[in-house]
């Protein structure tokens, strides 16, 4: 029997769809298709009625003005920089976001990534394991105690605060920097507001990017913001590659600026193999190689938190379909 609706998942999701076809089945036919790009799209999309859009692909102009009856997108995650909104809200489209499936899994990633650089973990451990000098912690040395350093939070938004939480466990002493979060959230997190990102960059032992990316926030730490922080300090992005300039890093642990980095995030995902970034990292003979942690933006992802995102989406959708109000609409 034909189903009222289509809802299409572009990409990510290749399974057997069971959690979305237990909220939505009834009513709409599922289909996953599985894009690692737009083009995949191409005559298999315009006739969605409701779309579960994760980050594999972009929904750009090209692709929106070609749906023909679509009434919401919903973007199984919180990043939206892989839509172009605005046009969607131009074609009567409604996007929506899932906010609340994975804060704490990026939080606790960002920690994880602090705790093994700023610890040695990662080091001696790749030190150890290729059989590289003597079983002795003077690999990793200098370490210093993280109580009391500085843990600088850039955008101070659920997975920023999560963040900021764990590093006062730690004993650290967090600041954040975030333009557009009203005053009085420093009083209720007992931590300390800085008014720009020069003055985050000069204090923080641990820099931690948490904000979304935008024109604004575009290549917002480059080779100059590495420059002004401390030496041998930390950089951990578990936000959206496209913030953080990725070729300054080689370079900056080369010199000792970066004592270690940790990325989630890269702006184009998977990366290509002769990338600067992939060629330092993967040489045994550059700083890098046990000094920068890469991870395959996995930072969201626990088997909750996916079950999380996949029904909390389908949840959106048959809203939109059934007539009633979607919840965390963002255009
Ligand atoms: P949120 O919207 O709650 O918080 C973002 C914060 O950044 C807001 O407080 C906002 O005011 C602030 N901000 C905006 N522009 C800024 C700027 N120019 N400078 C400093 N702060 C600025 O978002 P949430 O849920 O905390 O997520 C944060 C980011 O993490 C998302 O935008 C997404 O890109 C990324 N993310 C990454 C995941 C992963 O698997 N690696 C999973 C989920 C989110």
């Amino acid at each position: 029997m034909s189903k009222p609706f289509l809802a299409v998942i572009p990409d990510f999701i290749t399974d057997d769809l069971k959690p979305e076809r237990e909220i939505l089945g009834d009513i709409a036919e599922v289909v996953a298709l599985g894009a690692h790009s737009e083009e995949d799209l191409v005559g298999k999309i315009d006739n969605a009625d409701v779309i579960m859009l994760y980050h594999d692909v972009s929904l750009t102009r090209r692709t929106l003005q070609r749906l023909v009856r679509c009434r919401l997108i919903v973007r199984g995650g919180v990043g939206i920089d892989n839509i172009d909104h605005r046009f969607a809200r131009e074609r009567g489209i409604t996007v929506a976001n899932v906010p609340d499936y994975g804060s704490e899994e990026v939080a606790d990633t960002a920690i994880a990534m602090v705790l093994a650089l700023a610890r040695g973990v990662h080091l001696m451990n790749s030190r150890l394991r290729s059989g590289d000098g003597d079983w002795h912690y003077h690999h990793a040395v200098p370490l210093v105690r993280l109580r009391g350093r500085v843990f600088g939070v850039i955008g101070l938004g659920r997975i920023g605060s999560a963040a900021a939480l764990r590093a006062k466990a730690l004993g650290m002493d967090v600041i954040f920097y975030d333009p557009y979060k009203p005053d009085g959230y420093d009083k209720a997190l007992g931590i300390r507001r800085v008014e720009s990102l020069e003055e985050l960059l000069g204090q923080s032992l641990v820099v931690s990017v948490h904000c979304p990316l935008t024109e604004e926030t575009h290549h917002m730490i480059g080779a100059a913001a590495i420059a002004s922080m401390q030496p041998r300090s930390y950089l951990v992005n578990t936000a959206r590659g496209g913030i953080v300039d990725i070729a300054a890093i080689p370079d900056a642990i080369a010199s000792g600026r970066l004592a270690g980095a940790g990325i989630d995030v890269l702006e184009v995902e998977p990366p290509s193999a002769d990338h600067p970034l992939m060629v330092a990292w993967r040489d045994p003979k550059h700083p890098a190689h046990e000094r920068l942690i890469i991870n395959p933006h996995a930072a969201f992802y626990s088997e909750e938190g996916l079950l999380d995102i996949r029904t909390k989406s389908a949840t959106a959708c048959r809203r939109a379909l059934t007539g009633l109000a979607v919840r965390n609409v963002v255009n």
